[in-house]
């Protein structure tokens, strides 16, 4: 009888499964697919393999290579990445960690000199800037993992793009001008981006043949196509030559994780998120638990501001001496997760005055490097995914014929605890350099779900990431702010622990809203530039639309 009732049940919850798989099918079944990225010809990579029979995750490989290509600045496969990726049919969140390692010859103190100052520039300019790539492998392995088509097919997009090239648009003509002293550095780089020693003008035709036959080694042989073999002899031998510490191990070695995302409620909505190496999802839990526990809604705009920034200060700290690679030191994620916690840090903050972290230091970096693209497909799959090299054109080194632009992501670790990195960042121990660890990210492909919709959605910006998508998540939730256009068009404001002031965007916020703040004790001081480029899709669950919103910030650039 009992084995009966066991059968019985078993069958049952098959059943129930089954019935369940079908409803989140139902859910999304007939809702268009949809692309949105920083760039159209990468966009209209994504809708081409869509149109192919790819899934999102096929087209995801196939816009983040043309992102290589047509946004070569921003990302690349001299780069890294972290995709959050969702499976309808099992209704799973997966977050593909391909974050850049350090190389195995790496030390802590690589960046010092004699008295254990940092060596200006040192973490961020060359290949000793570089850490190990993610993003080939990366795609290598969502396409076998999750894809539908082969490896080929996605990227034939990117490789077309490469070699028969695309007209310079206006922003990435401004981009090549603006840093063309670093991209004269290094013959092999020059060659390519200041081809007859100059940047190429607005119009102009930009091909990228060495590209293009680094990509089809990739198409061929997958990950072996980078990671070992020809590209891999000469991403060394170039790499050492110029001063790196890259080897054949490095790449031999390379693998990206799969990951379980961090997720949390807040108020009605499920947020889903970068878990480490990334801050993004447990900065994002830590502020949203302590506003819970103040009076965030009846408060009036300006103490919502405040309260706001005392969570990011309290939350940003804990980045600053508690996160790095889990994988390398204990994390205290558990801790930093719990209401409880929360409730302690929110009784910390003064409602009526700035809390205060320690004297000012400039703000070295305001970006729009780095990209984020979202994608959703008709069977409800989807992915958010952001990726970089760091800074513009990452460490300013191309390795050799691979046409491949190095990252400089090896800054994102902490050299010190008294040394900002490029983003006026602090870290500690806990994002110390070791060899083989990743650095520490801002990066947050983001999903938030309540009844009515789903955002799939993310952002460039270094530090800045976490709390754009912070404010998001609050107009969201608190404002029911529907509109994805307004979302992303949002105006923006910081703080990040260190330095102690809030960053403004500027020419966005009046003088009352500033003098409500000084009056509090802040120091609110605008930045020369308005920060970010944010893509999203808004799943709209009940009327099955999708609508897509890309960031004014970055479309306003676009000429071409
Ligand atoms: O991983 C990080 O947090 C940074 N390397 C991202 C850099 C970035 O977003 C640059 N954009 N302004």
């Amino acid at each position: 009888m009992q084995s009966y009732l066991k059968k019985s049940g078993h069958a049952l919850s098959i059943l129930s499964f089954i019935l369940w798989i079908g409803f989140i099918c139902q859910a999304y079944a007939g809702t268009p697919a949809a692309v949105v990225s920083a760039h159209r010809l990468a966009t209209a990579a994504g809708y081409e393999i869509l149109d192919k029979g790819g899934n999102a995750f096929d087209a995801a490989v196939a816009v983040s290579a043309a992102l290589a290509v047509v946004e070569p600045y921003a990302s690349g496969l001299g780069g890294g990445g972290f995709w959050l990726l969702h499976e309808a049919n099992v209704d799973r969140n997966i977050m593909i960690d391909g974050r850049e390692i350090a190389p195995l010859e790496a030390s802590k103190t690589m960046y010092l000199d004699d008295n254990n100052q940092p060596v200006p520039g040192k973490s961020l300019n060359g290949p000793l800037a570089a850490g190990i790539p993610g993003t080939p492998a990366a795609l290598a392995y969502i396409s076998q993992r999750y894809g539908r088509l082969d490896l080929a097919q996605s990227l034939a997009p990117a490789i077309r793009l490469a070699r028969e090239g695309f007209r310079v648009d206006h922003r990435f003509a401004q981009t090549l001008e603006f840093h063309k002293k670093k991209l004269a550095k290094y013959t092999d780089t020059a060659k390519i981006f200041l081809p007859g020693g100059k940047p190429p003008e607005p119009g102009q035709i930009f091909r990228q043949s060495q590209l293009a036959a680094t990509l089809s080694a990739i198409a061929r042989s997958g990950s072996k196509g980078f990671y070992e073999g020809s590209v891999a002899y000469e991403l060394i031998r170039s790499v050492r030559n110029s001063g790196g510490i890259w080897h054949e191990q490095d790449l031999a070695r390379y693998r990206v994780i799969e990951r379980k995302p961090m997720q949390f409620r807040y108020k009605n909505a499920l947020i889903t998120s970068a878990p480490l190496p990334s801050a993004g999802g447990l900065t994002l839990v830590q502020a949203l638990n302590t506003l819970k526990w103040l009076n965030f809604e009846e408060s009036n705009v300006f103490e919502r501001v405040h309260l706001v920034v005392e969570a990011l200060r309290l939350s940003y700290k804990n980045r600053a001496e508690l996160l790095g690679d889990s994988d390398f030191v204990q994390v205290p994620v558990e801790l930093l997760t719990s209401k409880a916690y929360a409730q302690q840090q929110a009784a910390l903050i003064n409602l009526k005055r700035a809390g205060v972290s320690m004297p000012s230091q400039p703000v070295k970096n305001e970006g729009k490097e780095t990209t984020h693209f979202s994608i959703l497909d008709k069977d409800g799959n989807r992915v958010a995914a952001t990726m970089s090299i760091n800074t513009f054109f990452g460490s300013g080194f191309v390795a050799g014929d691979t046409g491949i632009l190095l990252n400089n992501e090896m800054d994102d670790f902490a050299m010190g605890t008294d040394i900002p990195n490029v983003f006026g960042l602090y870290g500690s121990q806990a994002n110390a350099i070791a060899p083989g660890k990743r650095p520490l990210s801002s990066m947050s492909p983001t999903f938030v779900e309540n009844d009515e919709n789903i955002l799939v959605f993310g952002t460039p910006g270094g530090s800045r990431i976490i709390s754009m998508v912070l404010l998001v998540i609050l107009d969201f939730v608190n404002n029911n702010q529907t509109d994805p256009q307004k979302l992303v068009a949002g105006p923006r404001f910081h703080h990040q622990y260190l330095p102690d002031f809030i960053q403004i965007e500027p020419e966005t916020f009046n003088s009352d809203w500033v003098e409500a703040l000084q009056y509090k004790g802040h120091e609110v001081r605008a930045m020369q530039r308005k920060w970010g480029n944010m893509q999203m899709i808004l799943i709209d669950k009940r009327n099955r639309q999708s609508l897509v919103a890309s960031d004014p910030r970055g479309i306003l650039d676009i000429r071409y």
